[in-house]
């Protein structure tokens, strides 16, 4: 029995950092989440129960443990230097000048590299014989803290290097944290009463200086490396830049797929717009593009300049977050009555955009900015989402020009009680569906592209329709007549007939998007296809019960308990009724089932996602394949099967192409789900 403990622990060492290697260095998530997680603790518990067989490099050493007492320091053996920065075309253009010119006359082309600027912390970590012995902060790049235990609990990092690997190594790289893990760990502060991050960036800083590494490991950094410092015995000839990061790859040290060989100067620009556009759709935050020679000969024909070197520059992004006056605050009643404190900013540009409003979540949130109107508050933009406010610039207040934040008692549409429920942060108004404003949202959340899709309807007409009293409620959109419509004010022939075609063309939703459509509190797209991938009709989702919803995956006791709560109203069940008399056929998906492998149509396939989807994000996309079965990768290889492109797909495309990669659009891989656009 021992010894089959003894043979488990052994190969589960060794398949954890086969995964660990395959989902952090190659981007190819072999088993999902949940199974990987069962075979890390199932090593953790034998080598509880066995430590005298636990291997030095167990994978489970990436968990943290060891509290410091303070940080020692780590004088950098080479300095570790920064980059001059750029901030538009002619600073690039100037820059490539200066490269030329510094050449001499007779070169007139370089080979240049290109990598995203990622938005983190420079850090140096050194391996000897293989074995990650010591890492340091960057500090001023002379003096930087050893933070080794700390890095030791990156995931995508090796202990041991694998391959051939020289005596000696000093990888250089960024750390960082993930746009997911940023929102968790904030979520997670929040919830403790502590403070949260103002972004990633800060957030990965907070984490990699922490004394006690069991907290850094909670942080789940990740790691880039971009550039090798000392070196002993190396087994390889290297000459370029790129080659340094590919053989280093080959040790199992993360880089980011990102990075680009860019032979023609004119390049470089389309590769800087291409990755801005890039930008909000990306897992973690970058704040420019890095730009380097290629060819180390040269990189030394370049040289430095005081504390960066003449051969690489940072072309920047415009800045993410900007200051502005907190000119009011108005509150906005949701879909489900919650009360939004919305700050009215003295309109200001944020990375390109013009912002005027911006999020204050709730009364917590308030109380913890300690904002007052009047303030100047620093705003910060991510991606898509809503501006929120991060931070109030106190030094800058005027005690006699500003004045408190009142959060209201009474609904500012119906006038209805505002009811916080004691535990939650959430206030809302308790009008219920006699709330216009709750009605108006409830309507369109019901019509818009992730739900119901009926594109001819927009926000301000469902405002005039619900004013004008021609609707009340959702079903009644099914019986707008053509006539009705034209008495409303500017409202047109072809508006009317528009908005009626969509209405109609609206009737055959897929069974997620009615689900989702409902607007039932907590369940949000993806709850409303794990619940449409389970229960084979809408109603056996509205006879079940919290026991059977709570064996659904990513299903807890509060969500079970908001889906009865849902179908227990009786007016909710009139409202499905109506809508069925409407006309409404759901369309119900061909059932898969997880269990039997004979089911699984993907299975054996390797799958690689481009591009953007409409319908679902890459990572929902992602799940949806694999719960078929499939392997899906990051990036093109001779082992991929198909290729799902969607729009302005790029060079992934061009490479599937190359390898004779089939090539699904996303109507196709719709369809095989049984879905439509
Ligand atoms: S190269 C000689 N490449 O930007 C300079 N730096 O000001 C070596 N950074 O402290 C740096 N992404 O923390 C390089 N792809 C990248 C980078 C990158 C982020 C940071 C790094 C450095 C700062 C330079």
């Amino acid at each position: 029995m021992s010894n089959s403990n003894k043979e488990r622990m052994s190969f589960l060492t060794k398949e954890i950092n086969r995964l660990n290697y395959n989902y952090h260095v190659l981007d190819e998530t072999l088993i999902p989440d949940h199974e990987f997680d069962a075979l890390f603790h199932e090593l953790k518990a034998l080598e509880e129960a066995h430590p005298e067989w636990k291997d030095p490099n167990s994978p489970t050493g990436k968990v943290g443990g060891k509290v410091l007492s303070g940080f020692t320091e780590v004088r950098h053996e080479r300095p570790m230097l920064s980059l001059d920065n750029a901030f538009n075309e002619a600073d690039l253009e100037g820059f490539h000048q200066r490269v030329l010119e510094r050449l001499g006359g007779s070169i007139t082309q370089v080979d240049y590299y290109a990598e995203p600027k990622l938005d983190g912390l420079a850090v140096s970590i050194i391996y000897e014989n293989g074995v990650l012995t010591q890492a340091a902060t960057r500090g001023d790049g002379v003096v930087g803290e050893e933070i080794t235990e700390n890095v030791k609990t990156i995931r995508s990092l090796p202990h041991q290097l694998a391959g051939d690997f020289p005596r000696r190594l000093e990888v250089r790289g960024e750390v960082f944290m993930r746009k997911s893990v940023f929102e968790k760990i904030n979520d997670r502060q929040l919830k403790r009463g502590q403070k949260p991050f103002a972004n990633p960036r800060n957030a990965a800083a907070g984490s990699i200086r922490q004394l006690d590494s069991k907290i850094a490991a909670e942080r789940e950094l990740s790691f880039y490396c971009y550039g090798v410092g000392l070196y002993e015995a190396l087994p390889v000839e290297i000459e370029s830049h790129s080659a340094w990061l590919t053989y280093v790859n080959t040790l199992g040290i993360p880089v980011s797929p990102l990075n680009e060989k860019i032979a023609d100067f004119k390049d470089l620009m389309a590769y800087y717009q291409k990755t801005e556009s890039s930008r909000d759709e990306l897992p973690f935050e970058i704040d420019g593009v890095v730009i380097k020679v290629d060819n180390l000969l040269l990189q030394e024909r370049l040289g430095f300049v005081s504390r960066s070197p003449r051969f690489a520059i940072a072309v920047k992004f415009p800045a993410m977050e900007a200051r502005t006056r907190l000119l009011d605050v108005d509150f906005q009643v949701g879909r489900t009555g919650a009360i939004t404190p919305v700050a009215r900013l003295d309109p200001v540009e944020v990375g390109g955009v013009v912002v005027s409003n911006a999020t204050l979540h709730n009364q917590d949130e308030i109380t913890r900015l300690g904002v007052m109107i009047g303030d100047e508050v620093m705003i910060h933009r991510a991606g898509d989402v809503i501006p929120k406010v991060i931070r109030v610039v106190v030094e800058n207040r005027d005690e006699k020009s500003v004045r408190e934040i009142i959060f209201p008692t009474n609904c500012p549409i119906c006038d209805s009680p505002i009811i916080r429920l004691e535990g939650e942060a959430i206030a809302r108004c308790s009008g219920g569906l006699t709330c216009d404003a709750q009605k108006l949202e409830g309507l369109k959340h019901f019509v818009s592209r992730t739900a119901m899709n009926i594109d001819g309807i927009g926000g301000r007409w469902l405002e005039v329709l619900l004013k004008e009293k021609v609707i009340d409620s959702i079903a009644d959109l099914y019986h707008l007549e053509k006539g009705r419509l034209l008495e409303l004010p500017r409202m047109g022939e072809k508006s009317a007939e528009k908005m009626l075609l969509s209405i109609e063309g609206s009737k055959t939703p897929a069974f997620s998007n009615f689900i989702y459509a409902l607007g039932i509190r907590e369940v949000g797209e993806a709850t409303a296809r794990t619940l449409a991938s389970h229960f084979e009709t809408l109603q056996d989702l509205i006879d079940t019960d919290e026991t059977v919803l709570m064996q659904l995956e990513d299903i807890g006791p509060i969500v079970a308990k908001r889906i009865v709560e849902f179908f227990a109203l009786d007016h909710h069940k009139e409202l499905i009724q109506a809508l069925i008399n409407a006309g409404i056929e759901i369309q119900y998906p061909a059932k898969v089932d997880v269990t039997n492998h004979d089911a699984l149509p993907l299975l054996g396939e390797t799958w690689v996602i481009t591009g953007t989807l409409s319908k679902y994000d890459r990572n929902e996309a992602k799940d949806k394949l694999m719960a078929l079965g499939a392997k899906v990768t990051g990036s093109v290889s001779k082992s991929t099967t198909r290729l799902l492109a969607g729009e302005k797909a790029g060079s992934k495309l061009t490479q599937a192409e190359k390898h004779g990669v089939a090539i699904v659009s996303e109507e196709d891989f719709l369809a095989l789900l049984g879905e439509t656009l």
